[in-house]
């Protein structure tokens, strides 16, 4: 089974910023921890970072046949992006939504979610686990051989 990993805006500054909100690990880090995941559990992994809202609709849009399930952070683009849901719900691939912070005990205006309704599920205020989480749910959810 092949899973995607998409992280949105200012995540490639994990360790750097806040980390009383984000803690202390890099995006490297989180690299090492998706890959060993991967590993353990038997999946097919590929990363990708952008900054850029469009680089990460192409991305979405070239897993269209070659990826089983996604996983995303689109980072603040959550709250503002039309165009991730869109592209998302045009890939039609299993996508779980990721939040490193408990985005429902945060302001207001992180308490909406554009991507979620084209969401299979959310995990968020886990830290790295919720990464590892996403990985086993979409892995469990395609079932034994897949
Ligand atoms: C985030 C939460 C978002 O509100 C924020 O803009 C981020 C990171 C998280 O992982 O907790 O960039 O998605």
């Amino acid at each position: 089974m092949k899973i995607l990993v998409i992280n949105g805006p200012n995540l490639n500054m994990l360790g750097r910023r806040e980390p009383g909100i984000y803690g202390a690990e890099s995006y490297e880090d989180l690299l090492a921890f998706i890959r060993k995941t991967a590993e353990e559990e038997g999946l097919e992994v590929e990363c990708f970072q952008s900054n850029h809202e469009g680089d990460l609709v192409d991305r979405i849009q070239a897993a269209w046949g070659v990826f089983d399930g996604i996983v995303i952070n689109p980072g603040a683009y959550t709250h503002t992006s039309i165009a991730l849901l869109d592209a998302v719900k045009a890939v039609n691939i299993p996508t779980v939504e990721v939040h490193i912070s408990d985005v429902s005990k945060r302001e207001d205006f992180r308490q909406v979610s554009y991507i979620r309704q084209a969401c299979v599920k959310t995990y968020m205020g886990m830290g790295f686990e919720g990464y590892r989480q996403a990985m086993l749910f979409l892995k469990n959810r395609q079932g034994p051989g897949a």
